[in-house]
């Protein structure tokens, strides 16, 4: 914190998993908001303080994703939220890829 690091999500949106999408609780707070489960998503991300790259191929979808600054979700809607905390992983890390990721020198002084 005290460098304004912040955490990225690693799979903000699960790869789109249909089940997270369907989640009751996301798509009640997107019929509430007037917007897509997958935007109630990525506003809790924000609001958690989380950094989200979102992956899309679908121009819709990119548009879709960056228009989550307009309206905020309530600190009960948030805590709703957390009740799903645990329920699924995306990425699962082995000992074997965090050594990978250590072990990683890119050449920035290469980067034009
Ligand atoms: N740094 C690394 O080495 C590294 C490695 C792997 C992954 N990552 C991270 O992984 C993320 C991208 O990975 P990902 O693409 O597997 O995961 P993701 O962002 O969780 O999910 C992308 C999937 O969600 C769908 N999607 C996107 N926006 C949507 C929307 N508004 N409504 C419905 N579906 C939507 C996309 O389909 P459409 O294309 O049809 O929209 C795509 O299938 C990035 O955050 C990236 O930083 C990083």
């Amino acid at each position: 914190a005290p460098y304004g690091t912040v955490i990225e999500a690693w799979y903000p949106l699960g790869h789109g998993d249909k089940g997270l999408l369907e989640e009751p609780v996301f798509v009640a707070l997107a019929e509430k908001y007037g917007k897509t489960p997958a935007q109630v998503i990525l506003r809790w991300h924000v609001q958690m303080g989380t950094s989200i790259i979102p992956g899309s191929k679908n121009p819709a979808h990119i548009a879709d994703n960056a228009n989550i600054f307009d309206f905020s979700l309530t600190e009960d809607e948030m805590a709703e939220i957390a009740k799903l905390d645990g329920t699924m992983t995306y990425y699962t890390a082995t000992e074997e890829a965090l050594a990978g990721y250590l072990a990683m020198r890119p050449d920035f002084d290469a980067q034009e």
